[in-house]
């Protein structure tokens, strides 16, 4: 990689041209969580779409046996939409061979915010030795982009990208370390890197998932590296890269 950026909140890319960036979209709780697993077992693809409206509308253009209609709306499933956003919902019964079309608030947005990007990858602690690997592989300049909660900080999400930073940064000339952001990012994680779990259980939306009933969520989006596959965005739909091949490194140079 050229240049390693990070932005703690999406909206700072709005005013950055991307046209030459990989940009990795990190929503650790749990939108880049429950899209690489559901990648993992066995989804075709996933199309991701922000407004619910628009997931109704996408999902009349599939054979019904063919699709899954999944989201969330403040961490609870969508009435009517068949799975939520819990990784652990997505298991290989429910997912394999489907299209899955995910509508999710923050880490769907983020995706969206980033479409001008020249690739797009999906991070979490779930992959994140994947990721990277594929940052450090990738020709060009990387933004790591955390999707935060609706125009405020995560400290999940900034702590995932601190971890990417440290895993790069002896291959990243310190002058192309380009904001604070980074600092704060790679600050943070040193903080946490011990517990990543205790750190989910005491982010604001851990707190809220914990009181909604989903705390053995946190537990799952808190492993590391548990899967070498990357998510990865083509033609506004989102496919898995099996990473733990060498044919994956000659795919993200490119
Ligand atoms: C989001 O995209 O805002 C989320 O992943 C929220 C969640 O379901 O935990």
């Amino acid at each position: 990689m050229k240049g390693l950026d990070v932005v703690l909140l999406p909206e700072e890319t709005q005013k950055k041209d991307l046209t030459n960036h990989l940009a990795v979209v990190i929503d650790v709780l749990r939108a880049s969580s429950t899209i690489t697993t559901a990648l993992v077992e066995g989804a075709k693809l996933i199309i991701p779409v922000y407004s619910t409206e628009e997931a109704l509308v996408k999902v009349n253009t599939f054979n019904p046996n063919e699709v899954l209609l999944c989201g969330e709306r403040n961490g609870e499933k969508i009435s009517g939409f068949i799975l939520g956003n819990s990784p652990l919902e997505y298991n290989s019964n429910q997912v394999k061979g489907k299209t899955l079309i995910l509508s999710t608030t923050n880490g769907i947005r983020t995706i969206e915010m980033v479409k001008a990007a020249k690739k797009i990858i999906v991070g979490s602690f779930l992959n994140v030795k994947a990721v990277a690997q594929y940052c450090l592989h990738y020709s060009e300049e990387v933004i790591l982009v955390c999707a935060g909660d609706r125009g405020a900080l995560s400290l999940e999400d900034t702590v995932c990208a601190g971890m990417i930073v440290e895993l790069c940064k002896n291959s990243v000339k310190r002058s192309d370390v380009q904001s604070d952001d980074s600092d704060i990012a790679l600050r943070m994680y040193q903080e946490f890197k011990n517990d990543l779990f205790k750190m989910l259980k005491t982010s604001v939306w851990g707190k809220h998932l914990i009181k909604i009933g989903l705390e053995r969520d946190l537990f799952y989006c808190s492993q590391k590296n548990r899967y070498p596959y990357i998510p990865i965005i083509k033609n506004n739909a989102i496919f898995c890269l099996d990473y733990s091949t060498d044919n994956s490194l000659e795919n993200c140079r490119r």
